[in-house]
């Protein structure tokens, strides 16, 4: 029995990585909780032209509210079509210069800058050299995660920004723009800090391969994630010298889109709280995130168990139908 959901919600994802993975499974137990929502999740792969597509088909298809992470500035048109057609729009995480959206939710990325260069200055012995690997330009995270660390080293006297390098947010990309610097002349440097967790590990293991004395050289990133290989795990181990949790909070969207969508008073703009990872503070942060995804592994996979028995017991109701058919066939014959 197809019934007719109450609500259709489109999410549409600049990228796909664990960050994402997990902020897609916050919203899809949040969307369960709710009920009768309908989720659509599409995700660009970060292929602005995809994600332009995927957002247009979206408002074609006449979504009840859009909720879009747009890869880069750029992707305000699309956002716009849809917002300029009725649809509320809940951007989240990135922004666009556009102001055509309902809500906004995400954390605040300058302030994480700002924070990350008080705490190196507060830890370095000596003088700071740091080389900054940043997210695309034409992200706004990393436009503003650049901006609040560089403004406040500006006020350091410990800490020099030696250069900063473009990557595009994956671990890869990170790996071969360390790796070409590394084979060149460069200035020297003795903190790395990457505008996300998988960057620095890329940065990392290409100063590996160099032959970099790892001891000497500290590596920063941000998102902190619990999982193994995630931000958490990589501070707990002495990995990475600090972190900072980049929120994913798909309740907390979730809850956004239904106020809008249920006309409740929602506020504008919405500031997700996140913190400074450190091996001070590390264990208890990774005891809790540990729990919180256990929960929400449990949860899925009860839902697909329901999922599971409400399909058999379609098919055999479908089968009971069939055979109450043919019996009032044979009698009525
Ligand atoms: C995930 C991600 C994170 C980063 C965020 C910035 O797709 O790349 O690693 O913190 O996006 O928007």
């Amino acid at each position: 029995g197809q019934r007719h959901p109450k609500y259709v919600i489109g999410v549409s994802q600049c990228s796909e990585d664990v960050w994402r993975d997990k902020l897609n499974n916050e919203l899809r137990i949040a969307a369960f909780s709710a009920n009768d929502i309908d989720l659509r999740i599409s995700s660009a792969d970060d292929d602005v032209a995809l994600q332009t597509q995927q957002i247009d088909k979206f408002a074609e298809m006449g979504v009840d509210l859009l909720i879009v992470a747009p890869g880069q500035m750029k992707v305000s048109g699309a956002i716009e079509r849809a917002y300029d057609k009725g649809i509320p729009v809940i951007v989240f995480d990135r922004r666009t210069h556009s102001n055509k959206y309902t809500a906004f939710i995400g954390a605040d990325n300058e302030e994480m800058g700002r924070n990350m260069a008080r705490y190196l200055s507060s830890q370095v012995k000596g003088n700071g050299r740091v080389l900054e690997i940043c997210g695309l330009y034409t992200s706004s995270p990393s436009i503003a995660r650049r901006r609040g660390f560089d403004m406040e080293a500006a006020q350091h006297n410990n800490l020099q920004i030696v250069e900063h390098i473009e990557c595009d947010w994956t671990e890869q990309q990170a790996y071969r723009k360390m790796d070409s610097l590394l084979s060149a002349p460069h200035a020297a440097f003795n903190y790395v800090f990457a505008h996300n967790d998988r960057m620095a590990v890329g940065a990392k293991n290409a100063a590996r391969k160099h032959g970099l004395d790892l001891n000497a050289i500290h590596f920063i990133g941000i998102d902190a994630m619990a999982h193994k290989g995630g931000g958490m795990p990589m501070v707990r181990d002495g990995e990475l010298m600090a972190s900072y949790i980049y929120p994913t909070r798909g309740d907390k969207v979730m809850k956004l889109a239904m106020d809008i969508l249920e006309k409740r008073p929602y506020k504008r703009e919405n500031l997700l709280s996140s913190a400074l990872v450190t091996v001070e503070n590390v264990n208890v942060l990774l005891n809790q995130e540990e729990e919180l995804e256990r929960q929400t592994d449990n949860l899925l996979s009860l839902r697909r168990r329901v999922e599971t028995t409400t399909n058999a017991f379609d098919t055999q109701r479908s089968y009971l139908f069939m055979l109450l058919f043919l019996v009032t066939m044979l009698l009525a014959a």
